[in-house]
């Protein structure tokens, strides 16, 4: 594909949110939005591949999504495991995309068979350079950056940092991101003006797009619209 926008963010981040209203709008069950949200996430993935996007995170399962329903949990564990195994059966094809796959996330509490398949597809695909997909799951931005605190506080314990020498950099290293570029533009599809946990530390200086489009609704038409939108922003980062 020829290049298709002047201005293109080097890192998306995406808010797959509004299965649930998707679903009941239809009268159909919640998970049934889920379903759905999750083919709409293997296209958005492609379609940023196509057109040249280098990182891209989705925010598919926060900490605080545990409240829900045994059944919807459930659901949606099911769901992710079903891409899990999809990407290790067509193992050939994805290698040919180019994807590199990584989860952001705490480990604790997730089945313990989804955290073996996430490291061998975290694994399999390391070596991967066309872009570089990360799925957040059990993700919330403060558990990740009680995270970092607690490997820095470990660090010094230990005697191997001084607390003079922890700083910005120190902290981001011991992010679920670590060694990625921060988003440039965070988009959340049905119309939430709220970030919900994501990213906190990393959206600092994020452009935000708010979308009405419910996430299962959401097309490649959808994400031009906010990159061009994006393209005209000014960022000033505190500068003038
Ligand atoms: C996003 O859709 C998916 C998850 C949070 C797992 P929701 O399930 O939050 O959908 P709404 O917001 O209830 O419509
Ligand atoms: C954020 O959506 C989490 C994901 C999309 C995975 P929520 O639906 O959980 O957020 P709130 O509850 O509306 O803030
Ligand atoms: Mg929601």
């Amino acid at each position: 594909m020829e290049k298709k926008f002047e201005n293109l963010p080097t890192h998306i981040a995406i808010i797959m949110d509004g299965n649930g209203r998707w679903a009941k709008e239809r009268g159909l069950k919640r998970t049934e939005g889920h379903k759905v949200g999750a083919e709409v996430f293997r296209n958005i993935c492609q379609y940023c591949a196509e057109i040249g996007v280098k990182h891209v995170t989705f925010y598919a399962f926060s900490t605080e999504n545990w409240k829900r329903s045994k059944l919807e949990v459930t659901a949606i564990m099911n769901l992710f495991r079903r891409y899990l195994e999809e990407m290790q059966e067509r193992y050939l094809e994805n290698e040919e995309a180019g994807y590199r796959i990584r989860f952001l996330g705490s480990r604790e509490g997730m089945p313990k068979d989804l955290l073996k398949m996430m490291d061998t597809v975290e694994r399999k695909s390391a070596d991967k350079t066309r872009i570089n997909i990360n799925l957040a799951v059990n993700y919330g931005g403060r558990d990740e950056i009680v995270h970092s605190v607690r490997g820095i506080a470990e660090k010094v314990k230990a005697g191997l940092v001084s607390v003079d020498d922890i700083d910005e950099n120190m902290i981001s290293q011991g992010l679920f991101t670590a060694g990625q570029p921060d988003p440039d533009l965070i988009i959340r599809p049905s119309g939430e003006y709220r970030l919900s946990n994501y990213l906190l530390w990393q959206s600092a200086y994020a452009e935000l797009y708010i979308d009405d489009v419910l996430w299962p609704d959401y097309t490649p038409a959808d994400l031009d619209r906010a990159i061009e939108e994006y393209g005209r922003r000014n960022r000033r980062f505190g500068g003038v």
